[in-house]
């Protein structure tokens, strides 16, 4: 078996245990320094033959919890089998009327309401000190790259909502119905719990990383309706996955092309970036 690098990687969050149209070619599980990731890794052909790793961020019988969830090994496992660009998929909460359960979204921004309980740099019980450029939390030319191709593989199937900015909260209960309406106020379009650290860690790996976002239900800040439950949110998470594994297949072979002929605008947006983040 060669040891050609694997370019691209897709994290698939709830429901998104698998996906279709791939050839199997074998799986791995590395250990990091910061454990095993949260499942074993499969790497599989595209059409072209391209290699791509597929990561179930909460393990294939959704066993990890979001507070759980071994971020920092599930990056470096990935950025060991040579990944330079990850296509994450997360389920959300809509925190807009326009945004229906079924839709999709292509974050550009994040709010970390997580509690600091999670492991958020690679640099923590380290004597490097590290202030990553972060205000671009999901890769701008990545996602720019995406969002046509997402929007043409979406068609006929679903809407997507571009410009969004998702909520990341530490879970694992939902949000109070008061929070829900202070996240709208705070300019909030999508809650999940899962988008903080993966996306901070990708950066300081220096991988490019867009968040493609399911919505699953409203959260709770409808005063009419009723507050979420994972029941409302399982009643989505098979189609959004169906849908999922569709948008995966129209993406990766081309995806997988920009990479290997280093496309700046889908790889090398953050090479190097790294450099100006360590105190000196
Ligand atoms: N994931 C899916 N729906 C969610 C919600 N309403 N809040 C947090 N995470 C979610």
């Amino acid at each position: 078996m060669s040891e050609e690098k694997v370019l691209v990687g897709v994290i698939g969050g709830s429901g998104l245990y698998h996906l279709d149209n791939l050839t199997f070619i074998k799986e791995v599980n590395p250990e990091t320094p910061w454990g095993f990731p949260s499942s074993p890794i499969t790497i599989a052909s595209l059409p072209s033959g391209a290699r791509v790793a597929f990561l179930a961020r909460h393990g294939r019988g959704h066993s990890v919890s979001p507070s759980t969830v071994p971020n920092r090994a599930n990056i470096a496992a990935l950025k060991s089998l040579g990944v330079r660009a990850v296509l994450a998929f997360t389920a959300v909460g809509s925190l807009r009327e326009e945004i229906a359960p079924g839709d999709f979204a292509l974050p550009s921004q994040a709010l970390d309401r997580t509690k600091g309980v999670r492991a958020a740099s690679f640099f923590e019980g380290t004597s490097v000190v590290a202030h990553t450029a972060f205000g671009d939390p999901f890769s701008p030319k990545l996602s720019a790259w995406v969002e046509p191709r997402l929007r043409a593989a979406l068609e006929g199937r679903a809407k997507l909502h571009t410009e969004t900015c998702v909520v990341c909260i530490e879970g694992p209960q939902f949000s109070t119905r008061a929070e829900s309406v202070l996240y709208r106020t705070w300019g909030g379009d999508l809650i999940n719990m899962s988008a903080i650290p993966e996306s901070k860690l990708a950066r300081e790996a220096e991988i490019s990383y867009a968040l493609i976002a399911t919505a699953t239900d409203y959260d709770s800040w409808r005063p009419e309706a009723a507050a979420v439950t994972a029941h409302d949110v399982f009643q989505t998470l098979k189609q959004n996955a169906d849908t999922s594994r569709h948008v995966a297949a129209a993406l990766l072979d081309d995806l997988q092309a920009a990479v290997a002929a280093e496309d700046a605008n889908v790889f090398l947006e953050h090479v190097g970036s790294m450099k100006f983040s360590i105190m000196p």
